[in-house]
């Protein structure tokens, strides 16, 4: 068994909308390893975007206790959890969220010029990353001359250029046709197979193929042993 880098113990999130409290999340425990893909599927509405981003230090959960690498979060201040996000943490998400008026490459450079790296040691490790990738070819294209494909590639080489432990994907091949969304999903296959944690939201069944373990949500309720047929009811 590979480390386990996030752990969630009775983890809840509740959202407060005037007199009305909505149970987004219910009592969580889960755990996510170095080197597995895990899919996260569940009807809209079900808690799976909340999830994620309590995985990703975007939300603090209402009730229960966050463990990152061992260690417990539930008492960091928000300066701390940001830098966390800004080391540990890569997002990938199903409209890309490219800088519309900088290249490829200086998309790529962004996370690494917000943790305070110089601009050359930023633009070097961008263009391994694209590499990486097989877009160093696009480095210098603005987002509107790519292909979704390509976009979403750039996205990951963006999530990547860290080096973070976990990768968090919401939904990222959603804009795509089924032959980039194959692409995009070996991609990620092969990032968990180097050992980092991958996290992918979907609605697509037919991911499961690539994917170590799924996950199912339904009205906040986290659990892996829903079939197939209760999740097209
Ligand atoms: N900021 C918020 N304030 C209030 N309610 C919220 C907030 N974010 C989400 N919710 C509610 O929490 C529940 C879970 O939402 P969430 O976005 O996690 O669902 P989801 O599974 O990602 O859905 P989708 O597949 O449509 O993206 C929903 O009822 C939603 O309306
Ligand atoms: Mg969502």
């Amino acid at each position: 068994m590979s480390e386990e880098i996030i752990r969630l113990e009775a983890v809840e999130k509740v959202y407060q909308v005037a007199d009305t409290s909505i149970h987004a999340l219910r009592p969580t425990n889960i755990a996510f390893r170095k080197g597995e893909l895990t899919l996260i599927m569940g009807p809209s509405g079900s808690g799976k975007t909340t999830l994620l981003s309590i995985l990703g230090f975007v939300i603090y959960p209402t009730a229960g206790k966050v463990f990152y690498g061992g260690k417990m979060l539930t008492n960091l201040r928000e300066n701390q959890l940001a830098d966390l996000r800004l080391h540990e943490i890569g997002f990938v998400f199903q409209q890309f969220n490219l800088i519309e008026p900088l290249t490829a490459l200086e998309n790529v450079m962004q996370p690494l010029l917000l943790q305070g790296k110089d601009s050359k040691s930023a633009r070097e490790a961008a263009g391994k990353a694209l590499q990486e990738l097989g877009l160093m070819d696009r480095a210098k294209s603005l987002p509107k001359k790519l292909s979704g494909g390509q976009k979403q590639r750039v996205a990951i080489a963006r999530a990547l250029v860290t080096n973070p432990a976990v990768l968090l994907c919401d939904e990222p091949t959603a804009s795509l046709d089924a032959k980039s969304a194959a692409m995009i999903m070996e991609e990620l296959k092969l990032l968990a197979k180097s050992g980092k944690a991958v996290i992918v939201v979907t609605h697509d069944l037919r991911l499961r193929k690539f994917a170590d373990r799924t996950i199912y949500v339904e009205e906040g309720l986290v659990s892996n042993t829903i079939t197939d047929e209760a999740y097209y009811k």
